[in-house]
């Protein structure tokens, strides 16, 4: 089973500490959430997994991490300043503004009025000022996605580590979008984390390569704990395609509020290397788009035997952190009923997301040997490098079990009266929440195989 609606996600990242709406104390702002102890912990296992499947476990993709800062010319040339944009409605009877492409039957959502104007474009781009005159001379974009980046330090990275085709450029980073109506907690928000490859090839051979990156990506998710009957392929309608994209798969996910897109895998061609290259004209981009850039970089790889210049096509899998968050927190969500009127909130996530890989109890507050006996043993598993592991002195063993059931921590150590006699600990189980005793010297090796 899954949560049953958003609400009872909202409730539980709120009282255990893995989101909370941002400028809370100050009523919040739309589209703006922030990640508390658990959360970041949980999203930084997330993208180390990301960046593990991506940079660590291939040779072909390296890893980059740029600007969100952007000069206007590098958003200009990529076609964002044209096109980055959704059509606005306004209502004229309640002053509400939305996206036309979400209205139903042409009504207001707030008030149902049919009283509204026509679509207009509105650029989805932040914009911000460089330095401290701030006269509209010297603006910069806040990055409303992470590939240009990418793009732009293409040369860079050939020339500092020796890539031939094919190969990647991998980067994980904010990212910033004015979006209309902000909605859905963190599915739908105006700041958010991407994933983004850009995946190089030679022309031609895009197509191919573009049906292994979405097999791929489908079967990540699925070691993520995505349960594969949740998740469906989209394969893009030709009007509804990127300025940049041939071809576009979306991966869609099954979240509380209706089936969306979790990531999108595009056929960029050579759009962008293209856009950012001088002389255009001379490296037969496929591209009918053409705009003169300013650009002093040839983006393109030379190859060796013909002396020919090629601009390589990009296959793009492109991932939201954050509703990589959501998904995995829908999909890991229990309520179990135990019988006898009790009931039970659990996270069953995959070992290597958990944000407290165990917690260490002693079973009574106040008696300093067991509490040292447990500082000593945290201290010891920490030092094994697979996470988290977290001292928890609350006095009250039911209740922590509750807690680290919601916050899905797999294990839980405890030192008991029978643990200062014979050096031993029990280990309670999250899922079966079965409890075995071990001798204490065996317990690092008991968590090196469950996590590794
Ligand atoms: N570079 C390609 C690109 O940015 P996209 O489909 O616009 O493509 C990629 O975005 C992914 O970023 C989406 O699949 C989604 O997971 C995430 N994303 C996009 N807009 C978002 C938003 N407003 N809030 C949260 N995540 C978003």
């Amino acid at each position: 089973m899954v949560a049953k609606n958003m609400d009872d996600l909202v409730s539980l990242c709120k009282r255990r500490g893995i989101i909370f709406p941002s400028s809370d104390i100050y009523g919040g702002v739309k589209g703006l959430y922030d990640y508390g102890p658990m959360g970041v912990e949980l999203k930084n296992n997330l993208k180390q997994s990301w960046w593990r499947s991506m940079v660590y476990e291939r040779d072909d993709i390296e890893g980059i991490d740029a600007t969100i800062l952007t000069a206007p010319d590098v958003l200009k040339y990529s076609g964002h300043e044209d096109t980055f944009s959704d059509p606005l409605v306004d209502c004229r009877s309640c002053k509400s503004r939305w996206r036309a492409d979400q209205l139903i039957n042409g009504k207001c959502p707030n008030c149902s009025s049919t009283d509204l104007t026509d679509p207009r474009p509105f650029n989805l781009m932040f914009k911000t000022s460089i330095g401290p005159v701030d006269d509209g001379s010297s603006f910069a974009y806040l990055r409303p996605e992470t590939a240009q980046q990418i793009f732009i330090n293409f040369k860079n990275i050939i020339n500092s580590t020796n890539k031939s085709l094919p190969f990647g450029i991998a980067q994980i980073g904010k990212a910033f979008r004015n979006e209309i109506t902000p909605r859905n907690f963190i599915f739908r928000v105006r700041e958010f984390e991407q994933m983004e490859l850009e995946f190089f090839v030679e022309p031609g051979k895009d197509e191919e390569w573009h049906k292994y990156w979405v097999e791929k990506r489908i079967n990540w998710w699925v070691e993520q704990g995505i349960k594969k009957e949740n998740l469906k392929l989209l394969d893009v309608e030709k009007d509804d395609l990127s300025h940049y994209s041939k071809s576009t798969f979306d991966i869609m996910y099954k979240f509380p509020h209706g089936e969306e897109e979790l990531e999108g895998i595009a056929n960029r061609t050579d759009f962008d290397l293209g856009s950012h290259s001088k002389n255009q004209d001379e490296l037969k981009i496929t591209s009918s788009v053409k705009r003169n850039s300013k650009s002093v970089a040839k983006l393109a790889i030379q190859n060796l035997d013909t002396k020919e210049w090629v601009v390589p096509f990009v296959i793009e899998p492109s991932a939201g952190v954050d509703r990589g968050v959501l998904a995995i927190l829908n999909e890991a969500y229990k309520d179990e009923d135990l019988g006898k009127g009790n009931k039970r909130i659990v996270l069953k996530l995959k070992p290597h997301l958990c944000p407290v890989k165990s917690a260490v109890i002693p079973l009574k507050k106040n008696n300093s040997k067991m509490v040292s006996m447990a500082t000593k043993i945290k201290n010891q598993l920490q030092k094994l490098g697979l996470g988290r592991i977290m001292l928890e002195n609350s006095g009250n063993i039911g209740k922590s079990y509750r807690r680290h059931d919601e916050i899905g921590t797999p294990l839980c150590v405890t030192i008991d009266f029978e643990s200062l006699e014979n050096d031993t600990v029990t280990i309670r189980d999250r899922d079966t929440m079965e409890q075995k005793r071990i001798s204490t010297s065996e317990l690092q090796s008991y968590l090196l195989t469950y996590f590794v």
